[in-house]
C-alpha cells in the first residue's frame, strides 16, 4: 500500500517508494530506500521536497504508526554504565536470561504437545528483556551467546528477542512497536517443536528429507501461532518469513525482498547473526565481528540497509573495518575482545609519518584511561586504498613481529 506523506511526518523505519519533485530538489540518488538512520531523515527534512510516497508494506505504515522520534532513545545516546553498575546489570541480565529460558521452554513444550500456546504470559518476559537491553545491550547479548547445545533453541529465541528490540530502537521505532517486534523474536522459532529432536540435534549434515522437515518449521510455527489467541500480525509474519531471502531463494515460500515486510527482513538478520555466533550441534561459533563481516558480503541474502542498522545497533566493528586509533595511526579491525564484544582488536599498519613502513602492531581497545581507543572510522578511499578488501586481507594475514 502506497501512502503520500508530508515531509515533516516522515519517520525512521518508513520505506520511501518515491520522492515527489525533481531529483535536484533532494540529495538521494536512489528514490526507493528504507529510512534507517537519523542523517537520512535530517536530509529529508532539509530538502526542498514537500511530499514523499511511502510503501506501508515494506516499513512503518504511516496510517498506523507515527512514532515520536524522541521516544525510541538509542542505547548509543545513553552514558555508559559505571563498573559497579555493570556488575549489577550482569547479575540482573543473568537472572532475566534464566527466567526467559524457563518461560520459553514451557511455551515450546505446549507447542510440542500440540496445545495452543499462551503468549500472554510472555509479555512480562519481553518487557524484562527489553529493560535489560535498554540499560546495556552488550551485557544481555553477551550472556545470551553462551548457550549449551541442549538449550540452543530456547536461548536462541531469547537472543533474537533481545537483538530485535535493540535493532528496533536503533531504527527509531516506537516503544509499543518495539515490544511487539521483541515478542515476534521470542516466538519466531516455535515451529522447531514440530521437528524431531534427532534432526534438531543431529551433529552431522542433514539429508534431503531431514532438510525438508526443517524447511517446514516456519509454516508449522505459523500454524501453531494462528491457533493461539492474542498473537500479533507481526509475530505471525516474522514466524512465517524469517528464513526468506531478499533474492527469493529462502524458504518456505521463496518470496523476493519486495514482498517481505520490514519486520521479516529485520528478523532474518537477527536470526542468522545469533545462529552463527552461537555454539550449535554442527558448527563452531564465529566471533561477532567476523560474522558481521561475512554477513555484509552475502549478496542477496539480507536487506543491506538493515544489516547496516544492525551493525550500528550492536556497536561492533566488523572485521576489516578501517579505524584511526587515538595516536592517529591507522588500524584494521581483526576481531573483538571475548569478554566484551564492543571492544575491538585491531592491527596498526600505517602512520601519517611512516606510511606503510609502520611496523605491524596488534592492539586491543580498552575502556581504561590511557589505553587504546577508536578515534574514528575511516573511509579507505580517503586514504588511497583503492581495493580495500584485498589490502585488508593481506594486512590481516601478514605475520607481525
Ligand atoms: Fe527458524
Amino acid at each position: 500500500m502506497l501512502v503520500r506523506v508530508a515531509k515533516q511526518d516522515v519517520r525512521l523505519g518508513m520505506y520511501v517508494h518515491a520522492i515527489e519533485g525533481s531529483w535536484m530538489d533532494h540529495p538521494f540518488w536512489r528514490s526507493r530506500f528504507l529510512l534507517s538512520d537519523q542523517a537520512q531523515l535530517d536530509q529529508v527534512f532539509a530538502s526542498n521536497v514537500d511530499y514523499l510516497v511511502i510503501d506501508a508494506t515494506r516499513g512503518l505504515d504511516p496510517t498506523q504508526f507515527s512514532p515520536d522520534p524522541e521516544q525510541g532513545a538509542k542505547a548509543q545516546d545513553r552514558p555508559p554504565l559505571s563498573a559497579r553498575e555493570r556488575i549489577t546489570e550482569l547479575r540482573k541480565a543473568t537472572n532475566t536470561i534464566k527466567r526467559s529460558k524457563v518461560a520459553v521452554m514451557g511455551l515450546f513444550e505446549d507447542a510440542r504437545l500440540g496445545k495452543a500456546v499462551q503468549t500472554d504470559s510472555m509479555g512480562p518476559i519481553v518487557e524484562e528483556i527489553s529493560q535489560s537491553v535498554s540499560r546495556d545491550p552488550a551485557i544481555i547479548l553477551n550472556i545470551a551467546k553462551l548457550k549449551t547445545k541442549d538449550e540452543y533453541t530456547y536461548l536462541h529465541s531469547v537472543a533474537v528477542c533481545a537483538l530485535m528490540i535493540n535493532l528496533a530502537r536503533t531504527m527509531g521505532l516506537d516503544e509499543a512497536l518495539t515490544q511487539e517486534i521483541g515478542m515476534a523474536g521470542l516466538l519466531h522459532d516455535v515451529g522447531k517443536m514440530a521437528i524431531p529432536e534427532t534432526i534438531l540435534k543431529k551433529p552431522a549434515r542433514l539429508d534431503e528429507d531431514e532438510m525438508e522437515t526443517v524447511r517446514n518449521h516456519p509454516q508449522r510455527g505459523h500454524d501453531i501461532l494462528s491457533a493461539s489467541s492474542g498473537v500479533s500480525e507481526t509475530a505471525l509474519d516474522v514466524c512465517l518469513h524469517h528464513h526468506e531471502k531478499m533474492d527469493g531463494t529462502g524458504y518456505p515460500k521463496r518470496l523476493p525482498g519486495k514482498s517481505l515486510s520490514l519486520f521479516a527482513r529485520m528478523s532474518s538478520v537477527c536470526d542468522v547473526y545469533d545462529a552463527v555466533t552461537s555454539q550449535r550441534p554442527y558448527n563452531t561459533p564465529w566471533s561477532a565481528s567476523h560474522a558481521l563481516q561475512l554477513m555484509q558480503g552475502w549478496e542477496g541474502h539480507f536487506d543491506p540497509e538493515i544489516v547496516d542498522a544492525f551493525i550500528e545497533s550492536l556497536g561492533i566493528l566488523p572485521v576489516g573495518t578501517l579505524i584511526r586509533v587515538n595516536d592517529d595511526r591507522l588500524a584494521i579491525v581483526t576481531g573483538e575482545s571475548p569478554s566484551d564484544f564492543t571492544l575491538p582488536r585491531a592491527r596498526i599498519f600505517y602512520s601519517p609519518d611512516r606510511g606503510h613502513d609502520e611496523p605491524l602492531l596488534d592492539i586491543e581497545v580498552s575502556r581504561n584511561r590511557g589505553g587504546w581507543s577508536v578515534a574514528g572510522i575511516e573511509d579507505p578511499s580517503d586514504w588511497g586504498f583503492p581495493d580495500w578488501k584485498r589490502t585488508s586481507r593481506t594486512i590481516i594475514t601478514r605475520k607481525s613481529h
